[in-house]
């Protein structure tokens, strides 16, 4: 097995030692790369702040090339890229399909952002004193991005990084996670068949504790980091006059309110949310892992979850009728035995599931469970659901917002007042009415408050993130 090469100022190269990527469904090598020497990570660096000023002067239309032409070779490779996915990551193929879909779309919306990215126009002439005066105002790159990217969406979390930064004309220099570095080197790949000027992006498969240097390094001024709370605490803490943004955890959760009440209802929330439970064995920071059902509905739904989660195909996850895989590792899935034995011996009921196999745990639904056990309180990240009755909606909010995080949450109701209700009131970064807090589209804010993190990524926001406005005053104009 060849090692895949990694980029250095768009240029492909290797470097020392190897990185060898384990399939965590059975610990077969499916991959190698090598690790950026200090002088390959310095060459990346020093590149990116060269050309940054010619990146920011590049017209639209290079840019939104650029990113068509990834977002086409994906869809063309999907297959493949699919594939990288699984092996890497080990969650099942059809999410694999789904998350390449993603990163192409992902891509394609960079592309007409770039196009659109204008600015705004603002008359001055509302005072007398600035009779005849306008502004521009224009968002200019504050500079080269550190991307710093997480297992759990080795592609499309990537792509949420460089995406951005291309459409808007700032460098990235991206550290792809040290489990999952494929992914991101084959979109390295496709970025060195763009004409973007060399320099402008960089891909550096680097261990954790490399990254210290390159978060501290002035010449990189944006910080993009999704990953866990303590580790977006400290790159916080270590460079406070960066601009940082933090994509971290959640312990999101669902409501059923007290209107969602007909069997066709109940039914529905149940699978969406054993599927949304469990999908990449819930390692997604939106995975639903509490529920608050509205105590009259409590005893239809609670059978109806616990048949929909017993449907679910645990397995293999290259087989296309997987629905659950293994978690990333074998100490991953420990992980969270430990937490759900810990939930039952505070009082917790397991309804299903329960029993790990190697780095396969299956999905678990849990009662009874007292507020301060971690599968409640933690984010858990893995297919671990805990489920209570509530007395009515406004303690089924009070609940979601006693959290440390809040990143989304599903409200299944169908009464306008309700839903209104619960975006005013509960402090998340978002509200999916009528479904669970799993949905996210590309394009639109997505990240959190409280420990969930600071700033929003989704195409339109990471460009306003990665820029800062500049404005233009033109005088003496017969407006
Ligand atoms: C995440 O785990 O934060 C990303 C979820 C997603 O992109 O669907």
């Amino acid at each position: 097995m060849e090692p895949r090469a990694f980029y250095v100022a768009g240029r492909p190269t290797h470097g020392d030692g190897e990185l060898t990527v384990h399939h965590p469904y059975d610990g077969r090598a499916v991959g190698r790369t090598t690790l950026a020497r200090p002088d390959q990570v310095e060459a990346a660096v020093a590149a990116a702040a060269a050309v940054a000023t010619e990146a920011a002067a590049l017209p639209a239309h290079a840019r939104a090339a650029a990113l068509d032409h990834v977002s086409r070779r994906l869809a063309e490779r999907a297959d493949e890229v699919a594939h990288l996915i699984t092996a890497e990551n080990g969650k099942p193929l059809k999410w694999a399909r789904a998350e390449a879909a993603r990163a192409v779309s992902t891509f394609r919306w960079a592309a007409e952002e770039a196009r659109r990215f204008s600015g705004e126009l603002q008359r001055l002439d509302t005072d007398p004193a600035a009779t005849g005066r306008i502004a521009l105002v224009r968002r200019v790159p504050r500079g080269p991005v550190l991307g710093i990217s997480p297992f759990n969406f080795p592609l499309n979390l990537v792509a949420h990084k460089v995406a951005p930064a291309i459409a808007v004309g700032a460098p990235i220099v991206l550290k792809p996670a040290p489990a999952t570095p494929l992914s991101a080197l084959l979109l390295g790949e496709l970025l060195a068949e763009t004409d973007l000027p060399a320099g402008l992006f960089s891909v550096l498969p680097l261990p954790n504790d490399r990254a210290a240097d390159l978060v501290t390094d002035p010449r990189l001024p944006v910080v993009s980091f999704t990953g866990s709370g303590p580790v977006g605490a400290a790159i916080r803490r270590s460079v406070p006059d960066k601009h940082v943004t933090l994509e971290l955890g959640g312990n999101a959760a669902a409501v059923i309110c007290a209107d969602w009440a007909s069997d066709e209802d109940l039914t529905f929330a149940a699978h969406r949310i054993a599927t949304f439970a469990n999908y990449q064995a819930g390692q997604s920071c939106i995975a639903v892992q509490r529920v608050y059902v509205h105590e009259w509905l409590y005893d239809g739904f609670l059978p109806r979850l616990v048949a929909a989660v017993q449907e679910l195909r645990t397995g293999d996850p290259a087989d296309e009728r997987t629905d659950v895989g293994p978690l990333v590792s074998e100490d991953a899935a420990r992980r969270v035995e430990e937490w759900v034995d810990e939930a039952v011996r505070a009082g917790g009921t397991i309804q299903v599931g329960g029993r790990r196999e190697g780095a396969t745990y299956p999905p678990t639904v849990l009662s009874g469970v007292p507020a301060d056990a971690k599968v409640v309180a933690e984010e858990v990240f893995g297919p671990v659901l805990v489920v209570a009755p509530v007395t009515d909606d406004e303690a089924a909010f009070a609940a979601v917002n006693d959290s440390a995080y809040g990143l989304q949450a599903g409200v299944f109701t169908h009464d306008l007042q309700t839903a209104f209700r619960a975006a005013r009131v509960l402090d998340v970064g978002g509200v999916i009415v009528g479904d669970v807090p799993s949905y996210r589209a590309d394009q639109m804010p997505y990240g959190g408050v409280k420990g969930s993190g600071v700033g929003r990524e989704g195409l339109r926001s990471a460009m306003d993130d990665y820029t800062e406005p500049r404005v233009m005053v033109l005088t003496g104009l017969r407006l």
